[in-house]
């Protein structure tokens, strides 16, 4: 087998299996290629932290759950509410949304990413439209086919651009391509903030694109599974780089800010939000006890937490980019602007660290390695990793 590939997932394996993968099976935000150590029973101690805990640079869904998401569940765990979102938590919950963004959207909690993405896409189009993303969305890379499938058919129009962010020209390019009854017709713009690639649209850019899409009368999707670690890096306020540039729907990650599982579909076209209920309804995303989706956020949005678990975790991510990146043989891929700092590594130095028990994807092509800090990375978890580095790379 190829050992920058994983072998099919299998569902729950066993803890033999997961032996006899090397931990190959590790699913995680579909990044496939993923492999991982075959000393995995060291996996999650190590020598990086003082409580002998290894924190990993393979996800920001590796870490658990912060304290304050914590805590809020804990708090909301008490007595009887009403079920399907009709609860104080889910309401509380939507108003800091609203808060947050300075206007009045629309909000609605789902249970991941992908379903974000892909109801929130299929909101804006109908089956004969298409919808143009970067070539390496996580729309298009990681989600099985679920924006077409819950669109009945939209096609994704996949678009080049540099660093992982498309250009209103590209864009516009795209629409003025075909304008026949045989192609489909572009109905839907979608960027990811920050991008797949660990780098950031502008707000100027965005504004751009946000320009572009109202010019050639398409909607305007973000997705935001990031969007905290956009916020905290840009330090500009959520509104300027969603319904301000022009965006009519947002999926605003929860999971890889600290929440235990959820994300939330933002809409500030309210008219898109009509029906939207019954469409996530349908599609298996309307939680029952919608208290313990919601009161999490509630948690992470008082007093600026979210924002303060994203700044650190970028500023992980900018120490680790600054220890590692002189070490021989080590080509920095993408500037680093958010949580994740991407790197070529030579292969031995991938299977030595992997040996190490070390945990990270190298699902870039050849060698390409994505280290992903998260809200409870420490300072000596990434100087360990740093150390261990130098230490295979012979620096
Ligand atoms: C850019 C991006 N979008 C969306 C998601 C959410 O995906 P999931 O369905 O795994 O929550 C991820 C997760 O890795 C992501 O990286």
């Amino acid at each position: 087998m190829d050992p920058g590939r994983s072998p099919p997932v299998q569902p729950f394996p066993s803890v033999a299996d997961d032996r006899a993968h090397g931990l190959q099976a590790v699913v995680d935000s579909g990044l496939m290629t993923a492999r991982m150590s075959s000393q995995n029973t060291a996996r999650n101690i190590g020598t990086g932290s003082a409580d002998g805990v290894r924190r990993h640079f393979a996800s920001d869904n590796y870490a658990g759950i912060t304290p304050e998401a914590w805590a809020a569940l804990a708090e909301a765990n008490q007595d009887h509410e009403p079920a399907y979102g009709n609860d104080r938590w889910t309401q509380a919950a939507a108003d800091r949304i609203r808060d947050l963004f300075e206007t009045p959207c629309e909000v609605f909690f789902v249970f991941n990413g992908t379903a974000a993405n892909s109801l929130a896409l299929a909101t804006c189009c109908q089956s004969y439209h298409s919808v143009l993303c970067h070539e390496v969305a996580h729309v298009e890379k990681d989600e099985c086919g679920a924006p077409e499938f819950f669109s009945n058919g939209s096609k994704l129009l996949l678009l080049p651009g540099d660093l992982g962010k498309l250009t209103p020209a590209g864009i516009e390019e795209a629409v003025r391509r075909r304008t026949d009854l045989h192609y489909p017709k572009p109905k839907v713009v979608t960027v990811t903030e920050p991008t797949e690639v660990g780098t950031l649209y502008t707000p100027q850019e965005l504004r751009a694109i946000g320009a572009m899409t109202k010019k050639h009368g398409l909607r305007f999707h973000m997705d935001g599974a990031r969007f905290a670690n956009a916020v905290a890096a840009l330090g500009v306020a959520p509104r300027e780089i969603t319904w301000q540039a022009g965006v009519d729907v947002l999926s605003f990650g929860g999971t890889k800010n600290g929440i235990h599982v959820g994300e939330t579909v933002v809409f500030f076209n309210l008219e898109l939000a009509e029906e939207f209920a019954y469409r996530a309804k349908q599609a298996g995303q309307l939680c029952s006890k919608m208290r313990f989706m919601s009161a999490p956020w509630v948690g992470m949005l008082r007093d600026g937490v979210w924002l303060r678990h994203a700044a650190h975790a970028n500023a992980m991510a900018s120490l680790l980019h600054e220890l590692i990146a002189p070490c021989p043989g080590v080509r920095v891929l993408f500037p680093r602007q958010v949580n994740s700092v991407f790197v070529d590594l030579p292969k031995p130095v991938i299977q030595a660290l992997w040996d190490k028990g070390w945990l990270f994807y190298n699902f870039i092509g050849e060698g390409g390695c994505r280290l992903m800090c998260s809200w409870d990375t420490r300072e000596e978890d990434v100087r360990a990793f740093a150390a261990d580095l130098r230490e295979c790379a012979g620096g």
